[in-house]
Parts: structure tokens; C-alpha cells; sequence
């Protein structure tokens, strides 16, 4: 996820190391590159990007020292452009004077550069950032925060953003909506500014977190905050952190796992964002633009994955052949890569990858390039090998996952699979109404999802309750079959002295229902859905031989109650998107499960976060 650290101070001084030390403390939360610009009291400026470690940038800033009185720096993850040092932040306006760092997305910033481009300006890199940029200098007149603010009207997205400018020195211009920025300044008139506690605290431990739409001017005399909005000065109030740098780098959680779990609506809203035509109940998919005339012929779709990523490739077959009506197959990488699938020209692969770099998968997606198939890909990493070597794909923007076990990304996953399937559907027979339905549903999730997470506390009690049972068996039926899958590879995953299999519940009576006693839990994923009925009949046989029984079901079935012994509440949605409301439970109960039984939550014994080896 990208970083934001910025400096000034009333002197010239050597400032590179204040800045680099701030960098660092961002590396934890993953990066690609990154670069720092600096500017001094006769509003000169130097600017240091590097696609290495910032280490790397260290080393070539001490080549040039360059005393100065203010800088901003930045570790970028790449959303939109690949890794080269063009893309790296900050980035300038044409003449050079105005520099930014940026966290968030500009979702308007082709109209604002094609707008721009027409009036001279001239770009350099492929970002979202280089427009904003651009349309701060097209604003300039008297003061930098005047052109911020013009500018910040006419964009939409999310920003963190750090500003600068040799034509009006001494003062930083910060402004935040939905991507966090926090500052302090000392009694030496020093002002630090961060994307992140983190890089804070060793500096002073009163800090003001500004607020969505507002902006700030920051000098070494002090601060003013402006409502974007009305343009009305408000007063802050500086707070005293009392957090370690540990707890700050987890935004005060115990666990990344968990910080990624809490995260999971907001993974959503980041995946789905600006990807919507809500009254043309379309969905916007920039990266599939260039093969939508091919992907309009396809017949069949394969959608290849591994672990994690393969449940929410399962899932996607549920909606691609009942809303899409498109032809689905899904398979593990591993077996893909060796078997001898027909493929015609009217085949198209999906690769789905978190991480865009699990060699089966990779050697999965060469086959089918062999095979001369248009190839796609959903993928998180931005200019990962899936993400270069496919012919167009779609990125998740939910930032890196630190922790090994993937949950929001897998939660982006899903929302992508419905982008996917209104995208492909609207192409054929689906109605503007059906488009609309599942879109609007679909923006309303992340709401929901925030109720379950007000239920964490029960889940906790829960999950600790059953912590000391050694099997468990997971079973859902149609959208949630998978998500038995998931639920149980994350519990054996995470608290890794429990052994679990999920099922889909039919398959129940073929087997496992040998294991049925009372040592052995039944885990049933029962949202009231077009299948509810038959998965009831299966909990009932399972009651019947006296094994525990936890139930996730929609909120107002009472019922459930007589049957199962504990159950999980999620609410009420379309029933093809019931798997983000039912698998969020499923990871809370794991990691509640895993730290019960003081398990290495975030790196798992034996698992790495990417298998790039077969
Ligand atoms: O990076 P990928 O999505 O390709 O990774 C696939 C699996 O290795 C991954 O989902 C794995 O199953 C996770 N540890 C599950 O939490």
C-alpha cells in the first residue's frame, strides 16, 4: 500500500534522512518503488526516485546533498502504470514547481489529462497522480492551497495527498478523503506529515488525523484546516498516541489478519469503485475495454486459480452461468497444467491471483497462451507476471496483504466475479433492470458487512468455545459450496492443529457423514437462499447423530435455533452474493480459533504468503 512522509522546517538543513527514516517505516506495508523531492530556501528542488528498496534511494540521494528547508517522499504500490521510476511519486507539473505525493485513486484523471493535454500540458508517466499534478499548475495563481483546492473539486476518487511548491515555499498543502493522513508539529516549528502513524511517533506523539474533505496548510508557525466543502476553517485539536510502533504498523490491531479481515468492506469498496454505471446498470471494467468485441463471441470461460483464489473462482461460476449465461469451468492450477482441456477459439482463461506470481497458476496461464486462447486476469499486484503476461485483466486495488491467509483480497475476488458477470451478461440477454438489481445490491454490501463485524464479539466466544475440538467438517450449497471450502482451508490454515474439509452439503450422505458423532463438528453455511431447504434436511441428519452443529444463517430465522447449536447471523441479500456476508464470519471464527490456540496467525508454519515454486 503506498506511503506519504512529509518535512519542513524554518532552515536549510540536511533533510534527505528525516524523510528516508520516514520511508522506511513504511516498507512494512509493501511497496514497489519509491522517491522523495526536496526544496530549499532559494526554492531550488532535487528530486530521487529509485524501483528498488529505499535503501537504493538512500544511497543515491547521498550522492547529491542538498540542504533544504521542506520535502515530501512516498513508497508507491502501482495501480495504474507499471513499476518504473517515471511512475514513482512525486510527480510534477510541466515546469517542474509543484510536486505531489498521492495515496488513493483519481478515477476522473483521463478526462482531466486528455482536457489538460489539449491546453499544452505535457505528461510524463502513465499515473492517475501526473493529472492532479497538471491541474494544481493549470489552477496556480497566488497560493499553492487556492490551486489544491480548485483542483480537489473537479476530481473524483480517494486521496492522501502531500503538496509542495518552489512558487509559494515554505509550507506543505495536505488534503484527505478516504485514504488517512496524519501531522504533528513541534515547539521547533518542525512539521512532520504521514500516511501513517508509524512514521509519527519517533517524532512526537501529538498528531492530528485530519478528516475526510479537509485540507491543510502547514508551516513552522502553524496550522490551518479548511472544510473542502465550504471552504470554512475548522479547529483541531492535537492527540496524544499511546501507541508502540508495532501496534501503529497493525492501525492498532493485534493481528494483520485481523486488521485485513476489518478491512474486507473496505476491500470491496476499493475493488467496485468507479467501476459502476449505476443507471445503465453496467458494470465499468477499464481493463477488459480493448477485448470486449472478443469477449462478446465467447462460449466458454475457464477460470483457473489456486487455494483461496480458486473458491472465489468457484463462486464465479455460479454467476457467470446463472446471470451471465456463459459456459464456466473452473480448475486448480495444478491439475489444469496437465490435463488436456478443450479449448476452441471461443474459449476464453481467467486467471485469478492475489499475488499474480503462484507458478501454477503462471505455467497454467502459458498453456492456454500455447493454445492460442484469449487469456485474462483478476490480480492484485499491479505488474505481477499474471498482470503482464495476460492479454487484459482486471485489478483488485485492495493494496497488499500482509498477513499469509488471504481474506480481503479473496473478499475483492468475489466482488470482481459479480463485476465480471454484469459486464459479460449485460453483453448478452441480461436485462437493464437485472444489471441495476445486482449492482445496487452489490454497492450495499460493504454496509452489511460492517454489521457482521459488530458481531465479532459472539464470533470470538464462539470460535473459542469449539477451539478445542480437532476435526470439523464445512458444508454450503450452491454459492456457499465453496465457501464451505474456504471456511475450512482457512481454519486448518490458521489454527493449524485443527484438521477441516468442506463439502457441498449434498455430498454429505456420500461419506463424511461417517464421521458424524459428538466429537466431531458440522459447520453449515445456511443464508434462507433457493437451496436453504435442502440444507436443512442435511443438518437434521447430522443432529441426529448428536454432533455439534454451528449454523451461519440470515437474520429473522429463529428456527435454526432448534437445530443447531450455535449460530452466526448475517443479513439479508441477492442470494449470488451471499458469500461476502457468509465468508466473513468463516475468517473471523479462524483467526479467533488460530490465536485460541496461540497459532502464528499471520505467517502460518509451513505456508508462504506467494508459492512460486510448483
Ligand atoms: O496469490 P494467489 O492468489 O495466486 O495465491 C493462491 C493461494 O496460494 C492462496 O490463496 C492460499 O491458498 C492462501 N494462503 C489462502 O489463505
Amino acid at each position: 500500500m503506498c506511503g506519504i512522509i512529509g518535512y519542513l522546517s524554518n532552515e536549510d538543513k540536511d533533510i534527505v534522512p528525516i524523510l528516508i527514516a520516514g520511508l522506511k517505516r513504511l516498507e512494512y506495508r509493501g511497496y514497489d518503488s519509491c522517491g522523495i523531492v526536496v526544496c530549499n530556501s532559494k526554492s531550488e528542488t532535487l528530486i530521487e526516485k529509485s524501483t528498488a528498496r529505499v535503501k537504493k534511494l538512500e544511497e543515491k540521494a547521498k550522492n547529491h546533498p542538498f540542504p533544504a528547508n521542506m520535502g515530501i517522499g512516498h513508497t508507491r504500490w502501482a495501480t495504474h502504470g507499471l513499476v518504473t521510476e517515471k511512475n514513482a511519486h512525486p510527480h510534477c507539473d510541466c515546469k517542474r514547481e509543484i510536486f505531489l505525493v498521492h495515496n488513493g485513486i483519481i478515477e476522473n484523471y483521463k478526462t482531466i489529462k486528455e482536457k489538460l493535454k489539449k491546453k499544452g500540458h505535457n505528461f510524463i508517466s502513465e499515473t492517475d497522480t501526473e493529472a492532479l499534478a497538471h491541474l494544481i499548475e493549470h489552477f496556480f495563481k497566488d497560493n499553492l492551497e487556492d490551486a489544491v483546492k480548485k483542483a480537489l473539486k473537479l476530481v473524483k476518487g480517494t486521496y492522501g495527498l502531500a503538496v509542495i511548491s518552489s512558487r509559494d515555499p515554505k509550507k506543505i498543502v495536505i488534503a484527505k478523503n478516504a485514504s488517512p493522513l496524519v501531522f504533528s508539529i513541534n515547539d521547533g516549528g518542525e512539521v512532520l506529515v504521514a500516511s501513517d502513524a508509524t512514521s509519527i511517533l519517533n517524532f512526537s506523539r501529538k498528531v492530528i488525523f485530519l478528516e475526510d474533505k479537509e485540507i491543510a496548510v502547514l508551516t513552522s508557525k502553524g496550522f490551518k484546516v479548511f472544510d473542502m466543502e465550504s471552504d470554512r476553517l475548522k479547529t483541531k485539536e492535537f492527540q496524544e498516541l499511546d501507541w508502540t510502533i508495532e501496534k501503529a504498523e497493525k492501525s492498532g490491531y493485534s493481528h494483520f489478519m485481523l486488521k485485513e479481515i476489518c478491512e474486507e468492506p473496505e476491500a470491496i469498496r476499493n475493488s467496485i469503485r468507479g467501476r459502476i454505471i449505476a443507471e445503465d446498470g453496467l458494470a465499468k471494467l477499464g481493463g477488459l475495454e480493448k477485448v470486449q468485441d472478443k469477449l462478446r463471441e465467447i462460449e466458454k470461460l475457464f477460470l483457473v486459480s489456486c487455494g483461496t483464489a480458486s473458491y472465489a473462482a468457484e463462486v464465479g461460476k455460479y454467476m457467470l452461468e446463472e446471470y451471465a449465461g456463459i459456459s464456466t469451468e473452473t480448475d486448480i492450477a495444478s491439475e489444469f497444467r496437465y490435463r488436456k482441456p478443450i479449448l476452441t477459439k471461443k474459449t476464453a482463461f481467467l486467471a485469478v491471483s492475489q499475488s499474480g506470481e503462484t507458478a501454477d497458476t503462471l505455467a497454467a496461464l502459458n498453456e492456454a497462451k500455447r493454445k492460442g486462447i484469449l487469456t485474462l486476469g483478476i490480480v492484485n499486484v499491479v505488474g505481477s507476471s499474471v498482470a503482464r503476461q495476460t492479454d487484459a485483466g482486471i485489478y483488485n486495488h485492495v493494496g497488499p496483504e500482509n498477513a499469509v491467509a488471504s481474506t480481503k483480497a479473496f473478499l475483492s475476488q468475489l466482488s470482481i466475479m459479480v463485476l465480471l458477470t454484469v459486464f459479460l451478461g449485460r453483453q448478452r440477454d441480461m436485462s437493464l433492470v437485472m444489471g441495476k438489481r445486482i449492482l445496487g445490491e452489490l454497492e450495499k454490501i460493504p454496509d452489511l458487512m460492517k454489521e457482521i463485524l459488530k458481531e465479532s464479539e459472539k464470533i470470538k466466544e464462539i470460535a473459542v468455545k469449539y477451539s478445542r475440538y480437532r476435526n470439523f467438517i464445512f458444508l454450503g450449497r450452491k454459492y456457499n459450496a465453496p465457501i464451505a471450502k474456504e471456511g475450512a482451508l482457512k481454519l486448518k490454515e490458521i489454527a493449524y492443529f485443527i484438521h477441516a474439509e468442506g463439502y457441498p452439503a449434498g455430498e454429505m450422505k456420500h461419506g463424511p457423514i461417517a464421521l458424524a458423532d459428538k466429537n466431531f463438528p458440522f459447520f453449515f453455511i445456511a443464508p434462507s437462499d433457493s437451496v436453504y431447504e435442502k440444507t436443512i434436511s442435511n443438518m437434521e441428519e447430522i443432529k441426529a447423530r448428536n454432533a455439534p452443529i454451528i449454523a451461519i444463517a440470515t437474520k429473522g430465522n429463529e428456527e435454526i435455533k432448534n437445530i443447531a447449536d450455535d449460530v452466526i447471523y448475517i443479513p439479508k441479500t441477492l442470494e449470488m452474493l451471499t458469500p461476502m456476508l457468509t465468508s466473513l464470519p468463516l475468517h473471523l471464527f479462524a483467526y479467533y480459533a488460530g490465536v485460541k490456540l496461540n497459532c502464528d496467525v499471520d505467517r502460518p508454519r509451513n505456508l508462504a504468503k506467494s508459492v512460486t515454486v510448483e
